[in-house]
């Protein structure tokens, strides 16, 4: 289905040459431009022209791919989605008119919105046979291991969308896996509580959805607070792409292998498992229960600087100042919570850490502030989502994101394998022993 629209036409600009000394050498390498954000050196020729790598371990400097869907300024905190800022789309948009943005390149008219809408819902179920995969697992196995799982076995299952260079069923895999990954998600939840699966309603919206499958009971008919819908919807905006972070990074390279877009999802899951990532919310929710009262918040403070401890929730490598989606979490948890009539001592919490830390020349000097993962957990905890599906949802979210990066990626002619190289400390070659 042809939604491919004019992606804005902006492609790099050369703008001059870097020159290398090196060995008594110059190598010059070009220096491109893009729209917005620091200027990058092409390094492809350098390493046949000096017989010299580049080294960036944990790639602080290094621009892995030209995008068009998502510009992050860390320094003065904006977050752009196709040019818009995340404050408007959380604002003004449902979470699948951003799903829409980041595949497409614009916003959906009413007309594209309804078709994307229906085509969405119509892919929400999963084969039958696929809930036996849940059945093997522990009930006791932490989501996220099922989760990682079952997206990877989806390519066992949807043969006619496989072959990556019909952009018709590039595009029907990227529908599939927005489609399915809250019907998944809520299946791993259903498991671990000894619930029946609830099948999809394609009478309800995306998110409401994911809530009635999460929590209705064949016993009873079921009530979607709105507050909650919006409230989460709202969450898998602030969720849904964040540029080349370690996960998108992960399903761009191993799509970069021509591997199945199901399996590269599954990759990324994999990636944002980690608590350094993804895993942050659990682990904020995690340090909060451990800190356990307000007043033990300043002590908590000293572990962390004698670096005893972490600040689960602060710190970005990107954002050296504030996360704009961690704003915009901050006054959705007041606003939440208090809809909810819930008094979470959390959330107090919360807000007394980020006090404290944005007053402590230990934070301030490190410009270390609260990001995506630090009021998501207090939130998600008020809609009685377990700690242990934070991440689950983070990874419905970003989806979205993964499969939007994964599109174009394979759409842009000049994608290469991604093959990097090392700088080697190893033995140099010696003479097997003899005597063994
Ligand atoms: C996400 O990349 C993305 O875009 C990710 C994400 C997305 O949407 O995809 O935004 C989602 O992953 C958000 C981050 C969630 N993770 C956490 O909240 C875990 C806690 N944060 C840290 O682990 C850390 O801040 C990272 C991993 C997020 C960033 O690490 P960096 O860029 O490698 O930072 P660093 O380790 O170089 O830190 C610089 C200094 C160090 O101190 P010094 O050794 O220089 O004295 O700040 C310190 C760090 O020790 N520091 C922290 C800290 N984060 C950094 N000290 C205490 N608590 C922290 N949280």
């Amino acid at each position: 289905m042809g939604y491919q629209k004019n992606i804005s036409t902006n492609d790099r600009k050369h703008v001059g040459d870097a020159t290398l000394a090196l060995n008594g050498k110059d190598v010059s390498l070009p220096v491109y431009a893009g729209t917005l954000g620091p200027d990058v050196i092409d390094i492809g020729t350098l390493y046949k022209a000096s017989g010299t790598f580049t080294f960036d371990q944990g790639f602080m400097s290094t621009a892995s791919c030209e995008s068009k869907i998502t510009f992050i300024d860390g320094e003065k905190g904006i977050l752009l989605h196709r040019g818009y800022a995340i404050e408007d789309l959380a604002r003004h948009c449902s979470f699948l008119e951003v799903a829409f943005l980041l595949l497409h390149g614009e916003l959906p008219t009413t007309e594209e919105l309804a078709t994307y809408d229906n085509t969405i819902t119509h892919h929400t179920m999963l084969h039958e046979q696929l809930q036996y995969f849940f059945r093997g697992f522990r009930r006791d196995a932490h989501p996220m291991a099922i989760m990682v799982g079952v997206v990877g076995a989806l390519s066992a299952f949807y043969h006619d969308s496989l072959d990556m260079q019909d952009p018709a069923q590039r595009l029907v895999c990227c529908d599939r896996l927005i489609a399915k990954m809250p019907t998944i998600a809520a299946m791993t939840y259903r498991y671990s509580r000894g619930l029946p699966f609830v099948y999809p309603k394609n009478k309800l919206g995306y998110t409401e959805n994911f809530l009635h499958m999460m929590f209705s009971m064949p016993t009873d008919d079921f009530e979607i607070n709105p507050v909650i819908a919006k409230a989460l919807d709202r969450i898998f905006i602030l969720h849904a792409d964040h540029e080349q972070n370690a996960s998108t990074s992960t399903v761009r390279l191993a799509a970069s292998t021509g591997a199945n877009p199901f399996a590269c999802i599954s990759s990324g899951i994999t990636a944002l498992w980690g608590p350094s990532h993804g895993g942050a919310n659990e682990a904020v929710l995690k340090m909060l229960d451990r800190i356990g009262h307000k007043d033990n918040i300043r002590a908590f403070v000293e572990k962390v600087k004698n670096r005893d401890e972490k600040l689960m929730g602060f710190g970005h490598r990107v954002y050296k100042n504030h996360d704009p989606r961690a704003t915009v979490l901050r006054e959705s948890a007041h606003e939440v919570l208090g809809q909810l009539g819930v008094n979470d001592p959390f959330l107090d919490m919360a807000m007394e850490m980020e006090r404290i830390a944005l007053e402590d020349e230990f934070f301030i000097e490190r410009k270390l502030f609260p990001n995506v993962d630090f009021y998501s957990g207090i939130i998600l905890r008020a809609m009685n989502i377990p700690t242990s599906m934070f991440t689950v949802l983070f990874a419905l979210a970003r989806t979205t994101g993964w499969v939007a990066q994964w599109l174009e990626m394979i759409d842009d002619p000049r994608f290469k394998i991604g093959r990097p190289r090392q700088l080697y400390t190893g033995y140099p070659h010696r003479p097997f022993p003899r005597e063994r």
